[in-house]
């Protein structure tokens, strides 16, 4: 059934998976600025923002789940496509096992709660459950596993997919910092090695900043990061959300200011890289 797909080797590294242009996310109304965004094969694209930013909102728009309020949004069509929902997002309650959500993984499009493994699809769910150092944890329902092993399986299921595109909305929040450190090394070499796009939503910067190709900083309110007013009555002039959307390079995005304005310390990205951990 994948035989259609073009070669995984054939591509390009950066060629766009989906492609936005113009695209306002919400809920009835905007709640962020136009966005201009593309996911590109073997790159990895962080999103930061503070509480409440919308970040959660671009990825349930991203995976299809809530419809744009304007703007294109186009996937390119037969990809495979994985999901790490934020840790909350899972009912603790569903008496399911670890492996079961592993295994989740093998399948196709974005959803993860239709547990229909295809034939074949142990032994790699069974890898990625040992590579995470879950293996072990397999037979237990998963409202027995604390939060951070909650977030090692829902990660081991995405690594099992064999996927194109890889979303997860901050699949390290409940880990401690070796869990944090291994999954955005395995994400990097997921991107670099596999081809994958990465798009990860995370307040866990700066183990993850060393790891990404662009950061997407989602700004829905200026005021308090020293933005131009004049700029804000513009863009409700024009019927947008006021705020402001930052996509670039990471060294280039998460300079002082924007650093200050998201997290209320002043801490630039060679500042983070120098401190953080080998
Ligand atoms: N179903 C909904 N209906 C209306 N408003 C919503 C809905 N879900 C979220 N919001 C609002 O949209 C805004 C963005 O929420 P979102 O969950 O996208 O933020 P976030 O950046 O993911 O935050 P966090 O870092 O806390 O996860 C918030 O003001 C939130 O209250
Ligand atoms: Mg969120």
């Amino acid at each position: 059934m994948t035989d259609a797909r073009p070669r995984r080797d054939s591509l390009g590294p950066g060629e766009p998976l989906m492609t936005a242009r113009g695209l306002q996310v919400g809920y009835r109304r905007a709640i962020l600025p136009p966005i201009d965004l593309e996911i590109r094969r073997g790159r990895m694209l962080l999103v930061l923002g503070r509480n409440g930013s919308g970040k959660t909102t671009l990825m349930r728009t991203l995976l299809g789940l809530l419809p744009p309020i304007a703007g294109a949004l186009d996937w390119q069509a037969g990809l495979r496509r994985a999901f790490v929902p934020q840790s909350g997002a899972i009912d603790a309650g569903v008496p399911v096992r670890a492996g079961d959500v592993a295994s989740w993984g093998r399948m196709r499009g974005w959803s993860f709660l239709w547990p229909l493994p295809r034939r074949g699809d142990r032994a790699a769910t069974i890898a990625s459950l040992r590579a995470l150092e879950v293996e072990r944890l397999r037979h237990q329902p998963l409202r027995d596993l604390s939060g951070g092993q909650v977030q090692r399986v829902l990660f081991a299921r995405m690594l099992a997919g064999d996927t194109d595109v890889a979303v997860l909305d901050e699949p390290t929040a409940a880990m401690d910092g070796a869990g944090e450190r291994a999954v955005y090394k395995t994400l990097r070499a997921l991107a670099r090695d596999r081809g994958i796009a990465v798009v990860v939503v995370t307040h866990a910067v700066s183990a993850a900043l060393r790891t990404a190709d662009q950061v997407l900083l989602l700004d829905p309110d200026t005021s308090a990061g020293g933005g131009d007013a004049r700029d804000d009555a513009a863009a409700v002039a024009a019927g947008h959300s006021p705020g402001r959307i930052l996509l670039g390079p990471p060294e280039q995005v998460m300079h002082d200011e924007t650093f200050r304005s998201l997290f209320g310390v002043t801490a630039g990205f060679e500042k983070l890289e120098a401190a953080d951990v080998a």
